[in-house]
């Protein structure tokens, strides 16, 4: 069975998501390490209590590509297969990509490539989009910029807050994650260009 190793630096609603998702059955996949480059981590607690290979990887003070050594020994160490940024807020070295070629996935909170980089919800609100969203896509060299996988569209509300915007965000994260994981675990896909398409998809 393909195991994924997930990457993350705080809250990990995310990570939850997914791992209650192989909980319910509708991801047949396991995972084998869950690593934060935080100390602090809310997540690395939830994921020990759920059993689960949970480690600390300080990042403070290492140089890019020496911490991702770190990184990626770990996921080999631990047999990962397919690589899960679930708020992991750190850029991946050249060394990392060329590591894990199209097999790292991260999620953005927008409609990429709307808003990529920091603070993506609160630059959506400021640029006075009617809708935003989030973004499931492979992990390139670029800032928020590998081929997509998935997207769900949210609406912004005039009342809406980055806060608020952010909260209905996340319920569609939460759903189209391990949806966007399953697709790729079941590599029934193929990608032209930009473009990632069912695999039985007439070009
Ligand atoms: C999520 O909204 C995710 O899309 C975002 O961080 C949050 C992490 O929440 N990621 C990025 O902005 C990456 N550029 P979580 O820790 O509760 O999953």
């Amino acid at each position: 069975m393909p195991t994924l190793g997930v990457l993350l630096s705080g809250r990990g609603s995310n990570f939850r998501a997914i791992a209650g998702a192989i909980d319910a059955g509708k991801l047949d996949t396991e995972i084998a390490v869950v690593i934060s480059n935080r100390e602090n981590a809310p997540a690395i607690e939830h994921a020990r209590e759920r059993g689960l290979n949970a480690i600390v990887l300080p990042s403070k003070n290492l140089e890019r590509e020496a911490y991702d050594r770190l990184v990626v020994a770990e996921l080999r160490r631990n047999r990962v297969d397919l690589v899960i940024l679930a708020g992991y807020m750190r850029i991946l070295s050249g060394y990392f990509l060329r590591e894990f070629p199209l097999r790292i996935l991260n999620i953005h909170p927008s409609l990429l490539p709307a808003f990529p980089g920091l603070d993506a919800q609160h630059q959506a609100i400021a640029h006075g989009v009617k809708f935003s969203g989030c973004t499931v896509h492979f992990v390139d060299e670029g800032l928020d910029s590998g081929p997509i996988v998935a997207q769900a569209v949210v609406p912004v509300l005039d009342a809406d807050t980055a806060e608020t915007l952010a909260a209905r965000i996340l319920v569609e994260e939460h759903r189209i994650y391990p949806q966007a994981i399953a697709l790729v675990l079941s590599g029934s896909y193929r990608i032209e260009g930009r473009r990632v398409l069912a695999a039985d998809a007439r070009g």
